[in-house]
């Protein structure tokens, strides 16, 4: 019998492994590392990685739900003591009630009704905006997709609060970030970002449960928050899982898309020419000045935009799977537990799949395409993938398409940008832009 192969492993240092190389330039080591093939072996202190570079590989991992791949422990304990019990971290049969449950929450036809909402509050938050103001690109974007979440999926009020969801994020991400010191030690050993990530999560919770014990008194809908009341009625979900699910969502559905408009804006500043067009293309078809689900179908060069920012800047630029026993995958042999990586990050700029893969171009969205499925995939795929991709899409489409037709926005920001691999792509450096109403 043929001795199993293992992925080949590119050049690392004794002991550290693959842990200088990534540290220096996390974005850059992963694209060289995945030129050695499909499926690389990592080492870092303790832990193996296997990065997986190959759309069809990639497809058949996220398609496969808990046969042989899993959400993977790292992921599990990210989120451990804020979402045990909550979609995102969940398995087997639990995941499945928790999905169904939030499910009418996400169908298109309940998220097209908030459409008018998305449109007006991103006029509020424009019109907190005065001409020649320079205002902090991304924290905007953050208020900005917050209130939406909250004031139309979640049907719960966030003003005043907003600190409480935003710190949260931020002690979230800081701990799940993979170069932080505190990451080497054992669990029991608390650090200062451990200690302020408990501190926020306990903030969190009780802002959740002050949301709870209004929204259990008062009319329901078909928003996030009504459908899991409604299934916890219905003794379908404890009150522990409805709380869980809406924190969940308050830190799955904010960041990501602010990311999203922010490198939308930093990428639109950097191609006058490409913002011209958008403000052209907003001019000829959102006659009333608020964008709808209608006029969208008629933004296409807005959607483009949309679509290209989330390839060179997707707000989830990793996804992790573990192998829930032995495995052999692309022609490799891969022990139970392997840690997977799937980078959207190297494969949204792969040139076997995109032609000068970092050059923003808009234009490459035009039109037939011939590329694997998983070359492309900003929401993940198969059945965990983001329940919240429609929600996303229109929120970026509508909250862009009324800054566009309100508001020119003059960004600036040190380059080349740079990025913590931690949760989200977050951006290192401040980006600012200066706000004329048109
Ligand atoms: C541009 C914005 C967004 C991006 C790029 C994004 C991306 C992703 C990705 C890559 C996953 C991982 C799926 C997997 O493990 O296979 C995910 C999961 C998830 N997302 Fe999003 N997301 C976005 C916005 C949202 C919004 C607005 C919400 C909710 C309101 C949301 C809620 C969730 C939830 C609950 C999950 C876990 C699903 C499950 O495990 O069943 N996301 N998202």
């Amino acid at each position: 019998m043929s001795e199993p192969v293992m992925p080949p492993t590119p050049d690392s240092v004794p002991l550290l492994g693959h842990t200088r190389a990534f540290s220096r330039d996390p974005f850059g080591a992963l694209e060289r590392w995945a030129d050695h093939g499909n499926i690389v072996q990592l080492e870092f202190p303790g832990e193996t990685l296997y990065l997986v570079s190959d759309p069809a590989l990639i497809e058949t991992i996220l398609h496969d739900v808990e046969n042989q791949f899993t959400i993977a422990e790292q992921q599990r304990q990210t989120f451990a003591d804020v979402e045990d019990h909550a979609v995102t971290i969940t398995v087997g049969n639990r995941w499945r009630r928790l999905r169904t449950a939030l499910h009418p929450a996400f169908t298109r036809n309940t998220i097209d009704q908030y459409a008018d909402g998305m449109v007006e509050q991103t006029i509020i938050r424009i019109d907190t905006w005065d001409d020649g103001e320079e205002i902090d690109l991304h924290r905007e974007m953050r208020l900005l997709t917050l209130h939406i979440l909250a004031e139309t999926l979640l049907g719960v009020e966030i003003g005043g609060d907003e600190d409480v969801v935003l710190d949260a994020t931020d002690a979230l991400v800081d701990r799940a970030d993979p170069r932080r010191f505190g990451q080497l030690l054992p669990d029991w050993i608390p650090t200062p970002t451990d200690r302020r990530f408990q501190r926020e999560v306990a903030t969190l919770d009780s802002y959740v449960d002050r949301c709870l014990s209004v929204r259990r008194e008062g009319p329901r809908g078909d928003d996030a928050c009504s459908v899991l009341l409604d299934a916890y009625d219905r003794d379908e979900l404890t009150m522990e899982e409805v709380r869980h699910n809406l924190v969940a969502l308050l830190l799955a559905g904010s960041d990501t898309s602010a990311l999203g408009l922010t490198y939308c804006w930093y990428l639109l500043s950097d191609h006058p020419d490409v913002y011209s067009a958008l403000i052209a293309e907003y001019d000829e078809h959102v006659e009333s000045g608020r964008p709808t689900v209608e006029s969208r179908e008629h933004l296409s060069g807005l959607r483009n935009v949309v679509a290209e920012a989330l390839r060179l800047y997707p707000p989830t630029w990793n996804t992790m799977r573990q192998t829930t026993q032995p495995v052999t995958l692309g022609g490799y042999r891969l022990p139970e537990g392997a840690e997977l990586m799937l980078p959207q990050w190297v494969l949204h700029r792969d040139n076997r799949f995109w032609e000068s893969p970092t050059e923003f171009r808009p234009s490459r969205w035009e039109g037939e395409r011939d590329r694997p499925e998983y070359a492309y995939f900003p929401f993940s795929g198969g059945p965990r993938h983001c329940i919240g991709m429609h929600f996303a899409r229109l929120e970026l489409h509508l909250a862009l398409a009324t800054m566009v037709g309100r508001v020119t926005l003059d960004v600036s920001v040190e380059k080349p940008l740079s990025f913590a691999p931690t949760l989200s792509l977050r951006p290192e450096v401040e980006i600012s832009a200066v706000v004329q109403h048109r």
